[in-house]
């Protein structure tokens, strides 16, 4: 990379659904261990939650929501940048930029696209189409250069830096935008569905009994964990006899995440013990640790009034980044006066 620039973290989750175990130990737990090495940016981007099918009223309440979560979680207002997307129209406005910029064939390489779209690509908004333009404007209109996400995120990413380069090359110069890296936070965190060890923990699953929601009380927490899917076999002695049983590495791993442990330590702590001795640890364990967020998250939401005022703050704060950066980009496109 050419220009040196000065590290930032940028981020951001959809409001959409359900908010659970994954989106914690995958995202925001990632977070705030960032906020004392970076500066951060955290957005709710409601933006990319109106590409699907979305009620308006749900999406202003998700919204809310996912907010209070990382603030519950521990991602603090008053280091790091929390605010909703739409509050800075600096992202709709450099997404445009960038559809002009970005060419249809990268677009058309995207696998989250085809996931999310099936068979029905005719039918879908352009919006899901150009989603990932959108998030590289999220992410290089703040210039972050260090960006925590899933796996599943990394191409979208790539896609940023690729936009990033042709921008540099086009109209502007070498590192007039840094080339943003990824953070990947799985596997090791990568959360498995309750139901299926091989599926993804996620909020769209029709079954409430595949992922613990950050809402969920001890005792809807420990029925999920007791009705969990495991196998015939006892806990295994090495971490070689997970291969094939996928809902015990799952299980062992959510324990592993929330001790800070290896999932060495925790099969040494419960080897060769029934599944039933793990579930009841894992259930104590997970109330102790989301049962404060889930009070601390009802609390702020109880206020809406200065939840919103926290959010208009960040997306003032946001601005305050995104404004003189728009400005060199507005006039290096020839469209600042
Ligand atoms: N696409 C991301 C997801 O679904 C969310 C997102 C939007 C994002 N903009 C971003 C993540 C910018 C990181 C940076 O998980």
């Amino acid at each position: 990379m050419s220009a040196d620039h000065t590290p930032l973290v940028f981020s951001g989750m959809q409001p959409t659904g359900n908010l659970h175990l994954g989106n914690y130990l995958g995202a925001m737990r990632n977070w705030l261990k960032l906020q004392s090495s970076y500066r951060c940016v955290y957005c709710v981007v409601d933006l990319h939650a109106m590409t699907m099918e979305f009620d308006p009223q749900q999406l202003a309440k998700a919204s809310r929501e996912v907010a209070a979560a990382y603030i519950a979680s521990g991602v603090d207002p008053q280091r790091s940048v929390i605010f909703v997307q739409s509050g800075n129209s600096d992202h709709a406005e450099l997404a445009w930029i960038f559809n002009c910029v970005a060419r249809v064939g990268w677009l058309n390489r995207m696998t989250q696209f085809k996931d999310k779209a099936g068979k029905n690509s005719e039918k879908m908004s352009v919006g899901l189409y150009t989603y990932p333009v959108l998030m590289a404007a999220d992410i290089l209109g703040y210039r972050a250069t260090h960006v925590p996400v899933g796996d599943d995120q990394k191409q979208h990413v790539e896609l940023a830096r690729d936009i990033a380069q042709k921008f540099n090359n086009d109209f502007a110069a070498p590192g007039f935008f840094p080339l943003p890296e990824p953070i990947i936070t799985g596997p090791a965190t990568r959360v498995m569905s309750l139901r299926d060890g091989k599926a993804k923990m996620s909020k769209s699953d029709p079954s409430d009994y595949s992922r613990i929601n950050l809402a969920d009380d001890a005792d809807t927490i420990a029925l999920k964990f007791r009705k969990a899917k495991t196998d015939p076999h006892p806990l295994p002695e090495s971490e070689a006899e997970l291969e094939g049983r996928p809902e015990a590495a799952n299980l062992i791993a959510i324990y592993a995440a929330f001790q800070e442990k290896s999932r060495q330590a925790v099969i040494d702590e419960f080897r060769g013990a029934q599944f039933s001795m793990l579930k009841n640890a894992l259930a104590d364990l997970v109330v102790a640790k989301l049962s404060p967020i889930a009070d601390e998250m009802r609390r702020l939401l109880g206020d809406q009034a200065e939840l919103d005022r926290q959010l208009r703050e960040g997306a003032n704060k946001a601005r305050a980044i995104s404004g003189p950066i728009m400005e060199e980009v507005r006039r290096v496109v020839g469209i600042g006066r």
